[in-house]
């Protein structure tokens, strides 16, 4: 059987710092949001694991809801473009949303998404990134909350996939660049 744990060149954050960091991050999203009403919404499948793990230590009343984009698809660098594969089922206009993903890197695949989020007429419309690679920007995205910064690596694992592996390893590591150099 495979042991996925062998393509992780080192472990960045371990289980018990990301537990630590996400209670800082739900103590600032509670202090923001006060007690409003807030819609909670998932960008599939990588924010998962995260999106529980925070969605547990907020106070203020929240929904859930998912959408499904695909950037990426198997391959390392980014397309730019924007397909939605699952919409959401929440109308959101009045409402206020914070949209939670794993990670934000070259910024594309929230550049698409915002402008279609906002045409819906949210009272309001945050980001909340796990990950965040500001050294890959290509578009002017900013994160509203930010779990940790990470250098310019590929990284798997609490959520993040290669190829759909590696999203339940439950620290975050930096995948070994033969793994996806020799997919090429
Ligand atoms: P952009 O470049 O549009 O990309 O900000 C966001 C999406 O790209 C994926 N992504 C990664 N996935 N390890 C991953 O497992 C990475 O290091 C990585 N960098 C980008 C991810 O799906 C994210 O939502
Ligand atoms: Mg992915």
């Amino acid at each position: 059987m495979k042991n996925w744990e062998q393509d992780v060149k080192k472990v960045l954050f371990h289980q018990e710092e990301i537990a630590i960091r996400i209670k800082e991050l739900a103590g600032a999203i509670n202090e923001y949001y006060g007690d409003k009403e807030l819609v909670l919404v998932g960008i599939l499948k990588g924010s998962a694991i995260f999106f529980a793990d925070l969605a547990r230590e907020l106070s203020c009343p929240v929904m859930f809801d998912f959408m499904c984009v695909s950037s990426y698809g198997s391959s390392a660098v980014s397309s730019g473009m924007v397909d939605i594969k699952k919409d959401l089922t929440t109308d959101i206009a009045g409402k206020n949303v914070l949209l939670i993903e794993d990670i934000l890197d070259t910024g594309n695949t929230l550049h698409e998404l915002l402008p279609i989020l906002s045409e819906r007429k949210p009272a309001s419309l945050k980001l909340c990134c796990f990950l965040n690679k500001p050294d890959r920007r290509q578009k002017p995205i900013q994160a509203d909350f930010t779990g940790f910064y990470i250098p310019d690596e590929f990284v798997v694992g609490y959520g993040l996939d290669y190829n759909e592996n590696y999203r339940n390893l439950p620290y975050v590591g930096i995948l070994k660049r033969n793994v996806y150099e020799d997919c090429e």
